[in-house]
């Protein structure tokens, strides 16, 4: 059976919720990728959602809240916590912060951990659905555990259809790039990934520099090394394909392949960052993909670009 691929109206939205509560597997649209909804107080629910996934179960879920309301539930705010909600919610930014004793997130969701990863996103449709569901629901990525993150709903069905209850359709993502990830203790926050919001954006706003694990170490347990892989290799910084290469390119000039922007914008480029992956994956053993510069959106850019080509072995 392949999982209903609807529109967002209020009636999808209402199924949406009675699937919620009945422990099973919502798709949904928000700003930065399409999530994965599952009940966050129902381990049942959970279980089922890293089955779905392939997930390994010691890597934790982001919990997704209506407001900062739901999310004083869940966790305890220090000073610093509360001044990123204030400034960067709704929007792109998870905080993890230590666990609320009486809030509602199953140890499972959280893989044991006594934090809590928090997001409230700006997506309409996620918001109306937390809102309208009244407590918080977990999603991952909607896309197999280690795979490219979905932007569009086709995406979704291609790794999860026969996995999942129902998919809200709501068009390509707008960001296309995951939330950026802080873990905030007292007045400290540590990069835990970088995401939608550029670290010198939260730098600014903090007043000073983000702690942060170098390179490709595993600061989120989920941040594995090979993350995002598709099926063919890549080659990065590539001025240019050799033959029988795929071609991702990046600025003015490029005339092979596909191009994340041509006016080299960064923003751009984030938002077709997967959908081009994926659509130069199915075509090509061997995709090269030309530098990304590293100001800005760039970092989280070529964060996923390099778990994308790392290969275990
Ligand atoms: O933009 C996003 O954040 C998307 C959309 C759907 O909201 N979600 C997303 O979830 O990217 P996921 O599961 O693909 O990535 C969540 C990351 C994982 O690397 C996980 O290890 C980390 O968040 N994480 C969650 N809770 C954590 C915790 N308590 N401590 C440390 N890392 C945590
Ligand atoms: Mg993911």
């Amino acid at each position: 059976m392949s999982a209903p691929v609807v529109p967002i109206l209020p009636e999808t939205v209402a199924l949406a919720v009675e699937i919620l509560s009945g422990g099973g597997l919502v798709a949904m649209p928000t700003e930065t990728v399409y999530g994965l909804a599952a009940d966050a107080a129902n381990p049942d629910a959970v279980v089922r959602l890293y089955q779905a996934k392939g997930r390994p179960r010691f890597n934790p879920l982001i919990a997704h809240v209506s407001g900062t309301e739901m999310a004083s539930r869940e966790a305890v705010f220090s000073p610093l916590a509360e001044r990123l909600a204030e400034k960067f919610w709704p929007g792109p930014l998870t905080l993890v912060l230590p666990v609320n004793p009486n809030g509602t997130v199953c140890d499972l969701a959280r893989s044991g951990l006594q934090t809590v990863g928090l997001r409230c996103p700006s997506h309409p449709a996620a918001n109306a659905l937390i809102t309208e569901f009244g407590r918080p629901v977990v999603a991952p990525s909607a896309n197999r555990s280690g795979h490219v993150s979905p932007t569009r709903a086709e995406h979704v069905a291609a790794d999860l259809s026969d996995r999942i209850d129902l998919i809200l359709d709501g068009g390509p993502c707008d960001v296309g790039i995951e939330s950026t990830i802080l873990a905030v203790e007292g007045e400290t926050a540590t990069l835990l990934r970088s995401g939608a919001i550029p670290s010198d954006v939260l730098e600014t706003f903090i007043g000073k520099s983000l702690e942060r694990a170098s390179g490709l170490a595993i600061s989120a347990p989920g941040m594995l090394k090979s993350h995002y892989a598709p099926n063919a290799q890549l080659r990065l910084d590539a001025a240019a394909p050799e033959a029988g290469e795929g071609y991702l390119g990046f600025g003015p000039g490029v005339r092979e392949g596909l191009n994340l922007s041509p006016e080299g914008d960064l923003a751009e480029a984030a938002t077709k960052l997967f959908a081009m992956l994926r659509a130069l994956d199915a075509r090509f053993d061997r995709i090269a993909i030309a530098p990304i510069p590293w100001e800005g959106l760039g970092e989280a850019i070529n964060d996923r670009l390099a778990r994308a080509a790392y290969r275990d072995n």
